[in-house]
């Protein structure tokens, strides 16, 4: 790594070298505030404009959108992300973390207030360096002035089924665009904990596991209150094993196989050890589509839909953080900008009572692939059906996988009992919470437990979990009566050596938990998955308001609606974003092609 020494050599190199255009003054530190912004910082070490930005011409420094220039200066002189985690002695870094790769720029800002983007859904306390600074823009060019671009394939939203759609299209011979509105790519597929439920696949096959695809396909049913398209059900079944096999051609580990709630048999693939799906495949797409040397653009958010005059989507209206506002023209476009358990006006206008309530979702799950779908002519469906996930621990955005019960972990109310079948649906699990005093529980597990899932971990460093030598101990930690909580634990053993929970019939009892330390994580219910969305035939096209697919229109991900009816199964998520990924890459792809 350069040490910030480096900086140094880079002063020397620019010394003198002002910004030449008119729009950006050098930052002079008086001008931008008592709070130190990174610009300024940089200016007292003799790192002027052209140090970060790259000059194009003599009147003005461009930045594209994704920062390239800049963020490539910043690991020159600071070093990779990688590098600069190693130096840290404490045990939390941000600089390493599981949404993996992303832009310096993400956090820290020049020109305005630094920022720790975990801080969007944890709350860290950590010092960054930077403040608030008026430094003026480079006016955006306006859009009728410049170039329209084209390509074959426009893919919104870099979360897992974009990133499978534009790889799918790529390798199938397309041009593919891939935009993303936030500073970094991934979307809620990188927060995903539990799992990708499939069927049939090799990897049950091996552990001698029996399922099949009618029994997925009767759980997801069952899960969904039957409210479900069952020809889009079919799909997510039959093609599981396939989208297992290719995600894991493409490098992904999804070999250990759990159980999440609603489902009859253990179906939900993840990382060797239990360890999140979401971080691991993530990664493995974006190095994907990064080796490819796909298109890919954060900071640049779509505006809306360019048609035709005869029905057809021919595009995209984009407007980069940087390059303003601008119309990429495409033979195909594929919606997979994800779902609005984030905005809260959104969410108040289907299910008031949800105001308020926290979200285990990233900050850019905001609906507006929907709203722009809707606009663009498609059909809305099942809006209203906004699913709660019971186990949010309390007073964070930290979703703790529905994995940790599945590995045996029940739910102990603050009066020291047990209330539900842990294992029930989401929807029931999650009323049954809320139903408790004070509207929260614990999540209590002993280390048997903890060593059987690589998750838990994480869980330890964030501070969320309460423990004990003794159940006694436990009990105190969670201010709960200890002859209560142990009566509950005593009862839950004999059902798991009877194989029979008389009390809830939770079916898997894989467990006992009697094995010191003990543990117990407080969660309350939080909004964690929009069912609904942009309705979609068995080919991903979108279906107007006519009841017709709109040609060249294409969606998958929670971006539509159809697949999960009223309630989303743990594990069918992901599931999704791979197998309707690769249908509406397939599909766009075959628009292209037909229409040479
Ligand atoms: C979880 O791990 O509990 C969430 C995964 C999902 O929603 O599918």
């Amino acid at each position: 790594m350069k040490s910030l020494r480096s900086i140094a050599t880079i002063a020397i190199a620019t010394l003198g070298l002002f910004c030449a255009g008119a729009s950006y003054a050098a930052p002079d530190a008086t001008r931008l505030g008592s709070s130190t912004p990174l610009a300024a910082m940089h200016k007292d070490k003799k790192v002027t404009c052209k140090g970060c930005h790259e000059e194009k011409n003599q009147e003005k420094i461009v930045v594209d959108d994704n920062e390239t220039v800049v963020n490539a200066t910043c690991v020159e002189c600071h070093g990779t992300l990688a590098e600069m985690a190693k130096e840290k002695k404490e045990h939390l870094t941000p600089h390493q973390s599981h949404l993996g790769l992303m832009n310096c720029t993400s956090c820290h800002s020049g020109h305005s207030q630094s920022k720790t983007y975990c801080n969007n859904c944890h709350t860290f306390d950590m010092p960054i360096p930077g403040g608030t600074a008026a430094i003026k823009r480079v006016k955006p060019v306006p859009a009728d002035s410049r170039p329209v671009e084209k390509t074959d394939i426009i893919v919104i939203g870099a979360g897992a089924a974009g990133f499978t759609a534009a790889i799918t299209a790529h390798d199938g011979g397309a041009k593919v665009i891939l935009l993303e509105k936030q500073p970094i790519t991934g979307g809620n597929s990188a927060l995903s904990a539990g799992g990708m439920n499939a069927t049939e696949t090799a990897f049950q096959k091996k552990k001698g596991i029996k399922d099949s695809v009618d029994v997925m396909i009767q759980d997801t049913m069952k899960g969904g209150g039957n409210h479900n398209n069952p020809e889009l059900v079919r799909i997510l079944a039959t093609q599981s094993a396939s989208s297992v096999d290719w995600l894991t051609s493409i490098g992904a580990d999804i070999s250990d196989i759990g159980q999440m709630a609603g489902a009859t048999n253990y179906r939900t693939h993840r990382p060797t050890g239990g360890a999140a799906v979401g971080a691991h495949i993530t990664k493995v797409l974006k190095k994907n589509a990064a080796d490819r040397k796909i298109d890919v653009r954060v900071n640049s958010k779509v505006l809306k839909l360019v048609e035709d005059g005869k029905g057809k989507v021919i595009g995209v209206v984009v407007e980069g953080k940087h390059s303003g506002t601008y119309t990429i023209l495409a033979k195909a476009v594929v919606m997979a900008a994800g779902g609005f358990s984030a905005n809260q006006t959104l969410v108040g206008q289907y299910q008031p009572q949800f105001v308020g309530m926290t979200t285990s979702n990233q900050p850019g799950a905001t609906g507006d692939g929907m709203l722009i779908g809707e606009q663009g002519g498609g059909q809305l469906i099942d809006m209203k059906e906004i699913q709660i996930h019971p186990t949010v621990a309390a007073g964070s955005r930290i979703l703790i996988t529905e994995a940790v019960r599945g590995n045996g972990a029940i739910l102990i109310n603050r009066n020291g009992k047990r209330f539900v079948n842990e294992l029930t649906t989401r929807d029931k699990a999650s009323q049954a919470v809320l139903a408790q005093p004070g509207g929260s529980a614990f999540l209590v597990f002993d280390s048997v437990i903890h060593k059987s899932l690589k998750q838990i971990d994480g869980y330890f460093e964030l501070g969320l979990v309460k423990e004990g030598a003794t159940l006694a101990e436990l009990a105190q930690a969670m201010g709960a009566p200890a002859d209560t909580l142990a009566q509950s634990l005593d009862t839950y053993n004999k059902a798991f050596e009877a194989k029979k929970d008389a009390e809830f019939g939770r079916a898997d009892l894989p467990r006992a938990i009697r094995t010191p330390k003990f543990y117990a994580i407080e969660i309350k219910p939080g909004i964690h998955y929009t069912m609904g969305g942009l309705q979609i035939n068995a080919e991903t096209q979108v279906i107007g308001k006519h009841g017709q697919p709109i040609p060249g229109f294409y969606a998958a991900g929670e971006v539509t609606g159809g697949v999960h009816g009223k309630n989303r199964l743990g594990g069918n998520s992901i599931s999704e974003t791979i197998t309707f990924g690769r249908i509406a890459g397939a599909n766009a792809l075959k628009a292209v092609k037909n229409s040479k």
